[in-house]
C-alpha cells in the first residue's frame, strides 16, 4: 500500500510576516494516514485562514480559489460568522427532530421567505438532500399514477455518491465498481429532443437538474433550455428538482441560479455554503410536493439541529445580501473576461465557461497538472473531470485577489 504524504506540522513557524509572500507545499514527510484513502489529498496541511487566503503551518499563505469546493463563500475568520457560531454555542446543539427548535423554524422561515418554496426539510449533506428529494418526488409522483417512479438526470450530472445519487451521477469512474446502480434512475443527453421523448408522463416522477453543473465541467445550461425543461416536466406532471447545491446561495450572483432562467422548480436542494462550513443539506418545495409527505415518510437525527440552524440563519442573511450578490455579479463578469484574456493570450486554454464566481477553463494537458503547479506558487484550484480547472473563489474575493489568482495562473499556463 502507498502511503499518503503529508507536510510537517510546525506550528512555532506560523507567522504573519509570511502573508505577502504566497508560497510552495513544504517539504513532504512520509507517514501512512489512518484515514481511508478515497481522496489524493495536496501535500499541505492548512492550520488557519484570513480573508481569502489560507496558510500553512509553516505561515506560507496560499490565494484560495477552492473555498473548501464551494463552502467558504464568506472567506476565513469573517467576524460576523465568528460570532454567530460563538451565539450558537452559547444555546442547544442538539435535540433530535422529535421536538421543534426556534433557529430549525426561523431558518425555514427565511428559505421559503426569499425563494419559491412552502415548506423545508434539513439534512446534513448535498448528497442526503438529493436522496430525500428522490424519495419527496416519487412519494408526490404515487399520487399521479402508480407507475410513476423514475427520475432522469443530465449528461455531466453531478449529485452524489450515496446510493441513490450515484446512479444519477454521470461519471463512470465513480460508478462502474458498485454496479448495480440503483434501478429507476436514468442519465440523457442535455438535448431536448432526447428529454422531450425521455420524459413520459406516465413512468417519469422527477428531472434533477443542475442549473450550471459543477463537477461536471462547469457547464451553464443555457436559460432558454431550462424554461423549456420547466414546461415539459409541468405539462407532464413531472417534477423538477434543481440541485443548487454547488451553484446556488450566491455563486453565479443571484441567491439562487433558477432566477437566472425565471422559472421556479418544483423542489430545490442546497448544501455546501448553508452553514458556514457546518455540514447542512435542505430540500426546498412546494406545498403540493411536501402535502404528498406524511410523518415517517423521511427522517434524519442530526438534521437541522439549532447549534447547525443558527449559524446558517447568519450565512443566509450575509449570502443574500443585495450588496454581495452585486459584488459577485461585478466581479465576476470581470473575472470571466480575464479568463477569455488569459485564454486569448497564453494559447493554453480551450475553452472558458462559468458565471459570478463559479468559472472552468478546459487546459491543454492535464487540469491536475495545472493544480499541483498552482498549489507550489500559492494558488488554490480544484480540478471539474480530467481537462477542467475549477475556480471558486470565496464571494468576497475582491477585484485585486482575483487578479493576482489570474497572475499565477498566467504562470503556470
Ligand atoms: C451539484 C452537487 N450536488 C451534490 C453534491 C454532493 O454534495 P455532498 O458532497 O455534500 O454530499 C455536490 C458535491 O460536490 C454537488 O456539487
Amino acid at each position: 500500500m502507498t502511503a499518503p504524504t503529508m507536510t510537517s506540522v510546525n506550528q512555532a513557524t506560523t507567522d504573519s510576516a509570511h502573508e505577502a509572500q504566497p508560497g510552495s507545499a513544504g517539504q513532504p514527510v512520509s507517514m501512512e494516514s489512518p484515514i481511508v484513502g478515497t481522496y489524493k489529498r495536496a501535500p499541505v496541511e492548512f492550520v488557519r485562514g484570513s480573508g481569502v487566503q489560507l496558510f500553512d503551518a509553516e505561515g506560507r499563505g496560499y490565494l484560495d480559489f477552492v473555498s473548501g469546493i464551494a463552502v467558504n463563500a464568506l472567506g476565513y475568520d469573517d467576524a460576523g460568522l465568528k460570532a454567530a457560531l460563538h451565539a450558537a454555542a452559547e444555546g442547544l446543539v442538539h435535540t433530535s427532530n422529535l421536538y421543534s427548535t426556534s433557529p430549525g423554524e426561523r431558518l425555514a422561515a427565511a428559505l421559503v421567505a426569499k425563494s419559491f418554496a412552502d415548506k423545508v426539510f434539513f439534512c446534513n449533506s448535498g448528497a442526503e438532500a438529493n436522496e430525500g428529494a428522490f424519495k419527496f418526488a416519487r412519494r408526490w409522483a404515487r399520487t399521479k399514477g402508480d407507475a410513476k417512479h423514475e427520475i432522469v438526470a443530465l449528461r455531466g450530472a453531478f449529485h452524489g455518491r450515496l446510493f441513490g445519487t450515484l446512479a444519477a451521477t454521470d461519471r463512470p469512474a465513480y460508478r462502474l465498481p458498485f454496479r448495480p446502480l440503483t434501478p429507476g434512475v436514468s442519465i440523457f443527453e442535455r438535448d431536448l429532443a432526447e428529454l422531450d421523448a425521455a420524459l413520459s408522463e406516465d413512468t417519469v416522477a422527477a428531472l434533477i437538474v443542475e442549473p450550471v453543473q459543477g463537477e461536471g465541467g462547469v457547464r451553464v445550461l443555457d436559460p432558454g433550455f431550462l424554461r423549456e425543461l420547466r414546461a415539459v416536466t409541468t405539462s407532464r406532471n413531472i417534477a423538477m428538482i434543481l440541485d443548487e447545491i454547488q451553484c446556488g446561495l450566491g455563486r453565479t450572483g443571484t441567491l439562487f441560479a433558477y432566477e437566472r432562467a425565471g422559472i421556479e422548480p418544483d423542489l430545490m436542494t442546497l448544501a455546501k455554503p448553508l452553514a458556514g462550513g457546518l455540514p447542512m443539506g435542505a430540500i426546498l418545495m412546494t406545498r403540493a410536493i411536501a402535502d404528498a409527505i406524511k410523518p415517517g415518510d423521511h427522517g434524519t437525527t442530526f438534521g437541522g439541529g439549532p447549534f447547525v440552524a443558527s449559524v446558517a440563519l447568519h450565512v443566509l442573511e450575509r449570502l443574500s445580501d443585495p450588496a454581495l450578490l452585486k459584488h459577485v455579479t461585478e466581479v465576476g463578469a470581470w473575472f470571466g473576461h480575464e479568463l477569455q484574456e488569459l485564454a486569448r493570450r497564453t494559447g493554453r486554454i480551450r475553452q472558458v465557461r462559468g458565471a459570478g464566481l463559479m468559472w472552468g477553463m478546459d487546459v491543454m494537458g492535464t487540469a491536475a497538472h495545472v493544480v499541483s503547479e498552482s498549489l507550489t506558487r500559492g494558488l488554490l484550484v480544484c480540478s471539474a473531470g480530467d481537462y477542467t480547472v475549477r475556480l471558486l473563489p470565496p464571494l468576497v474575493a475582491t477585484r485585486e485577489e482575483l487578479g493576482r489568482g489570474l497572475a499565477i495562473l498566467e504562470e503556470v499556463l
